[in-house]
């Protein structure tokens, strides 16, 4: 009875309040208010640079299309995950219990995307991934309300194998952090090197995010295979990079990667990054206009270059503004929402891409190698890879 009645006068309160304009205090934003945005990104530790692009990016494609969404203005709110797992889930509930954000952006790292999409199935609240490649995200864990502006942690590395094996390196070593990112990166450099002939002679990996290299490396020298392959992001990569040519392997076994190696690093890495062959859903020396326009407007604003994650920050914008326009900017319209989403084609710098039914882009991977701090590309080694979507109920 009591419930009843709290909700009557609660439904009559907020025609009561639509109708003067007003908004209660706790009462979900009505459409005419902000749209209330949540980064939920790293901004302290390895991975600090990656968050910082990603947000530089969004705010940029926003600011391309007018500063709204559907019409809305913006409100902002911001927390830091430092990258830690274990304060996934709490982290994401600032946003979404107590900022009450309409739509949360995050994260970089996959274990903390888990503490995400757990508050994001139990909230509704639209989630979009602009970087963590946790395979769950879009197959055994999948959601309406979860879409996917990066990648699959094995998208890029599938493609990368045939291209090792392409160069007669036929014995590779793989070395990763050991966690969701570096161990699902490893299942598609497995599948593709397999594939092609290739023979895995030794897997290395050391704990998140730890940069101890030497005693890997000095293994590495001692096993002389033909090439390493490996996945390592941000500021750790930087120091793998110069502690790889530090050790005298540079020149003498090539060095493969996941593109992230090499995004972001590269003025940090110097010359010891030259040569490095990788395989990423961008390259810089895309000689489109789209990319050419992109990265002339991301320097001009930020004074900086944009790598991989401004990318994927920039279309998790142009996604944003899509989906937001198509429903006027009433983002409590989740069916219209989500199949506008669903059926975006993302105009971005990296080459145009589409959702798959799992909600992760359909995209080409380039092949790129290092030449004076910058990933050049030299071929296109898949052309629209799609995750498998394995196990996500909604494919
Ligand atoms: C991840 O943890 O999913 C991750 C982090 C950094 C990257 C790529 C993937 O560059």
């Amino acid at each position: 009875m009591t419930t009843r009645r709290l909700v009557l006068s609660r439904s009559a309160a907020v025609i009561g309040a639509a109708s003067t304009g007003l908004l209660l205090p706790g009462m979900a934003q009505a459409q005419s208010g902000k749209v209330r945005v949540g980064f939920m990104l790293p901004y302290t530790g390895t991975f600090a640079q990656l968050g910082v692009a990603i947000e530089n990016g969004v705010r940029l494609a926003i600011d391309q299309q007018g500063g709204k969404l559907g019409g809305r203005e913006i409100e902002w709110f911001k927390v830091d995950d430092e990258s830690d797992p274990s304060k996934g889930i709490e982290n994401a509930n600032k946003l979404v219990q107590r900022d009450k954000v309409d739509v949360l952006i995050g994260t970089v790292h996959s274990g903390v995307q888990m503490g995400i999409q757990k508050v994001a199935r139990d909230s509704g609240v639209l989630s979009l991934i602009p970087n963590a490649g946790v395979h769950a995200a879009t197959r055994g864990l999948c959601a309406p309300n979860v879409f996917r502006t990066s990648f699959s942690n094995s998208q890029p590395t599938r493609a990368l194998g045939a291209a090792m094996v392409a160069k007669g390196h036929k014995k590779a070593v793989w070395i990763t952090w050991k966690y969701a990112a570096g161990d699902e990166a490893f299942e598609g450099f497995k599948e593709s090197y397999t594939a092609a002939g290739g023979t895995i002679v030794k897997e290395l990996g050391l704990p998140f995010p730890n940069v101890e290299f030497q005693a890997l490396l000095t293994e590495i020298a001692a096993l002389k295979p033909d090439a390493v392959a490996c996945f390592f992001a941000g500021g750790g990569a930087a120091k793998f990079i110069k502690d790889y040519a530090a050790a005298g392997l540079k020149g003498k076994i090539p060095l493969y990667g996941s593109g992230f190696l090499t995004e972001g690093v590269l003025d940090a890495a110097g010359p010891a990054a030259d040569g490095i062959v990788t395989t990423m859903h961008y390259s810089d020396s895309l000689d489109t206009p789209r990319n050419k326009a992109f990265r002339l407007a991301y320097a001009t604003t930020f004074k900086a270059q944009p790598d991989v994650y401004a990318v994927q920050g920039y279309d998790t914008g142009l996604l944003l503004v899509q989906g937001a326009n198509a429903v006027k900017g009433d983002l409590s319209a989740k069916p219209a929402l989500y199949k506008a989403l669903e059926s975006a084609v993302i105009d971005s710098p990296r080459g145009k891409w589409t959702m798959s039914k799992a909600h992760n882009p359909v995209q080409d991977i380039y092949l790129r190698v290092v030449e004076n701090k910058e990933n050049k590309v030299i071929g296109v080694a898949a052309k629209a890879l799609a995750d498998s979507g394995a196990g996500c109920k909604m494919v």
